[in-house]
């Protein structure tokens, strides 16, 4: 069973490049399913397909070619099912408020419904063995680092509020009654959150066990992606989820060197050094501008083999984590993995988010999280092949 991500900014070509995979997975006889964790689904139009067809098929896996489907889920279906209780509560509470109904059962869609949508079905197809491959085309960055954020907060949330919060309304409810129009939420709204717990159950350890997750991440050599797809390496890290290639996509063939894109050219070759650099030792996939976009099989067909040549799409393409981030009582640690590591002098310096190790000829840029970016480096030391940094207390102005 395997599981991939491909995540990276608007654009890119994160829909393209997983329907190429699944598509190429599929041939080789494994039961395959992309699904669209992107709420601008654009899935079908990749397939070139009728998009009623989708909407007949009301959000359910729908089968494109042999082992291959694809899936896009429908909030408003997934609304009714899973989430009922929660959803009509919150819309009684906004239509009580003043807000007209319709609005109001559009608003009670909270943010992160949809993603556990999905990883509601990612958690029943892997109980169920149902397919060998799932593959997530994901929404742009910052909504897909909320997706695997959510098992994670969501555990939190049933630890520590969600009693105290039940234990609260039952006190409450007889008094408030009587004060006030609001209602409390009633015992099935906590069923009902409960009832979703219950069922996310273990998608966290699916989601964060590299022998079945990875992580793809989607760029192309520009400056301004480039930084966003640093930031989102940063965050998948966090979550301990391993990235196994970065997929340079839409890079211009030499034939444009001296036309209209010359000057492009030089810019793209500039930031594809600098993402190999940044992003060593996992494997870089570069892949040209196609001499049209890529819609129907028979293009993504093409683009698969552009992007793999004879790997395979399902393959582990690099099971490490370079960097993790650790907290021991008030100081956090960057251990970084560096392979042949003979040196021992470390340079440190930092740019605002950014912290650049230098090791020799060895260099590497790491974008910090916020609260470490706050602080200063304190210290490096050299051990079992990693460079730990230890960053101290706050400083600053
Ligand atoms: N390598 C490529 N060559 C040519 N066109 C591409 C390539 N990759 C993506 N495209 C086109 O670029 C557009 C955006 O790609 P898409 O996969 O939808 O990006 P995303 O899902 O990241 O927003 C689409 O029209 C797609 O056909
Ligand atoms: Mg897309």
């Amino acid at each position: 069973m395997r599981i991939i991500l491909f995540a990276g900014k608007g654009g890119v070509g994160k829909t393209s490049i997983s329907a190429a995979s699944g598509v190429a997975c599929a041939k080789k006889g494994l039961k395959t399913l992309i699904m669209s964790l992107d709420a601008a689904h654009s899935l079908v139009d990749s397939f070139d397909l009728d998009k009623t067809l989708m909407d007949r098929n009301r959000g359910k896996p729908l089968r494109v070619a042999k082992n291959l489907s694809i899936q896009e889920v429908d909030v408003q279906e997934e609304i009714t099912k899973n989430w009922g209780d929660v959803h009509k509560y919150i819309s009684t509470l906004l239509n009580i408020s003043g807000i007209d109904e319709v609005l109001a059962e559009e608003l009670a869609i909270l943010p992160g419904m949809e993603e556990v949508s999905s990883l509601l079905y990612i958690n029943r197809y892997v109980a169920q063995k149902r397919y060998d491959v799932i593959l997530l085309d994901c929404a742009p960055t910052g909504e897909s680092i909320r997706f695997v954020s959510i098992p994670t907060s969501l555990e939190w949330y049933m630890k520590k509020l969600f009693n105290v919060e039940r234990r609260i309304v039952k006190v409450a409810r007889p008094i408030t009654k009587r004060l006030y129009e609001v209602p409390l939420p009633g015992d099935e709204y906590f069923a009902n959150i409960q009832r979703l717990f219950d069922r996310l159950e273990g998608v966290d350890s699916i989601l964060s066990n590299p022998n079945i997750t990875t992580v793809r991440l989607i760029t192309n050599p520009e400056k301004i992606i480039l930084k966003e797809t640093q930031r989102a390496y940063m965050y998948f890290s966090l979550y301990k989820m391993c990235i196994d290639a970065i997929v340079i996509n839409r890079i211009f063939p030499d034939a444009v060197n001296n036309g209209y894109f010359a000057r492009w050219k030089e810019t793209q070759d500039r930031y594809i050094k600098e993402t190999e650099q940044l992003f060593s030792p996992i494997p870089v996939f570069k892949v040209p501008m196609l001499k049209d976009q890529v819609v129907g099989m028979g293009e993504l067909s093409k683009l698969a083999i552009e992007i793999y040549g004879a790997r395979s799409p399902e393959e582990i393409l690099y099971a490490d984590t370079p960097y993790t981030f650790r907290k021991v009582g008030k100081d956090y640690f960057l251990d970084i993995k560096i392979p042949f590591l003979t040196k021992k002098e470390v340079e440190l310096s930092k740019r605002n988010e950014e912290l650049i190790v230098r090791i020799g000829g060895f260099k590497r840029h790491v974008l910090l999280p916020r609260n470490i970016a706050a602080r200063q480096p304190s210290g490096a030391k050299i051990e079992h092949g990693k460079v730990i940094i230890k960053f101290g207390g706050k400083h600053g102005p």
